[in-house]
């Protein structure tokens, strides 16, 4: 259909979607053709992490990613594998690594066999996720504890060797505010100054609805661009707040964003609807505006109902932070984002 997400944006970049293992094997009619029809990239949410594909030190488990792959030649997607190297969601054998030796001996095996497996069928990687505490500094991670800023350049140069063909990434969550952006910037020079090949930067783009911060997206577009890497927004989602949140209270983060919409219970300006509506419109024609630096702008999820805000930092909560509600009905912000063009 010519008024669909991927269709509209296609001269501008491309669209994606995370998917996770429901999707590919028992997505209902509706979502299946929903990411058919709308999305033209996919990003494995969870399937290519290293706490699944490789659980032992000499195990891996390649079910749910040969079927991504696979899923994702058939609808003929861009597809990104995230993520090689990231400190979280690893398996026990790797936190408990204690040696030097033994992590740089795991980063060879896990990046050459992982991303060798993958070498001619995804167009990107994210190659480390997530390095950079919010003041900028790299964040002490079991990699940066054993193994110094190094192991950034280790990664990018075991990636390059597996698949040169694939394009390769960083990606980190505000990394758009001005503190962490510096960092990300060092680190992205740092790679560039010992000859690694870094293609892209991703923007992970979990922001709040009602608190989008404009400004600081757009500088860090025109500053990651003009390092000669692409820019990509890559887990897009506007978490609906309660009113009066602060940013270490989880307990304020069980909104319920119910289906009935109470419009002024989360303090925003007026209904969630149009603030969402608002805040995709404006970004969306940010991202516009410098589509010769974006290539990829990717929603972290199909639709609300598959979203990770509905479990995450606490489960039980009920969000709506993606374009399309839990019945797959698009909602006003999709419209504005489609009109835009
Ligand atoms: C999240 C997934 O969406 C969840 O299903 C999982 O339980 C935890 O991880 N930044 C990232 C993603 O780079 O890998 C995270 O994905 C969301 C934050």
């Amino acid at each position: 259909p010519a008024n669909t997400l991927s269709q509209v944006y296609r001269d501008d970049f491309l669209i994606g979607t995370a998917l996770n293992v429901q999707q590919i094997n028992e997505a209902d009619a509706s979502t299946d053709s929903l990411i058919r029809q709308q999305f033209n990239a996919i990003t494995a949410e969870n399937i290519m992490k290293v706490e699944v594909i490789h659980p032992e030190w000499d195990r891996f488990d390649f079910d749910a990613a040969d079927r991504f792959v696979e899923y994702g030649r058939k609808s003929n997607m861009h597809m990104v594998g995230h993520t090689l190297i990231w400190h979280s969601q690893l398996p026990p054998f790797v936190k408990q690594i204690t040696s030097a030796d033994s992590l740089r001996q795991f980063m060879q095996h896990h990046i050459s066999t992982v991303a060798g497996r993958y070498a001619d069928k995804l167009d990107g990687w994210d190659v480390v996720n997530e390095a950079l505490n919010e003041d900028g500094s790299l964040r002490q991670s079991i990699f940066y504890n054993l193994l110094g800023t190094q192991y950034l350049v280790d990664a990018f140069k075991l990636a390059e060797r597996a698949a040169p063909n694939v394009e390769l990434y960083y990606n980190d969550y505000n990394n758009e505010q001005p503190a962490k952006r510096e960092g990300c910037i060092a680190l992205i020079k740092q790679l560039q100054e010992a000859g690694a090949r870094i293609d892209g930067v991703g923007i992970q783009g979990h922001w709040h609805a009602g608190r989008v911060p404009f400004d600081e997206i757009e500088e860090s577009i025109e500053a990651y661009a003009a390092l000669g890497v692409k820019v990509m927004i890559t887990e897009l989602d506007l978490e609906v707040l309660p009113r009066n949140f602060r940013g270490a209270d989880v307990n304020r983060r069980m909104a319920v964003v119910d289906s009935t919409l109470n419009p002024y219970a989360w303090g925003l300006p007026d209904s969630v609807e149009q603030q969402l509506a608002r805040d995709y419109e404006a970004l969306f024609e940010l991202f516009l505006k410098h589509n010769d630096k974006i290539s990829r702008v990717t929603f972290w999820g199909v639709n609300d109902g598959q979203s990770w805000l509905n479990y995450w930092p606490i489960a039980g909560r009920t969000n709506y932070p993606l374009l399309f509600d839990r019945n797959n009905r698009p909602k006003e912000a999709f419209h504005k984002i489609i009109a835009l063009k």
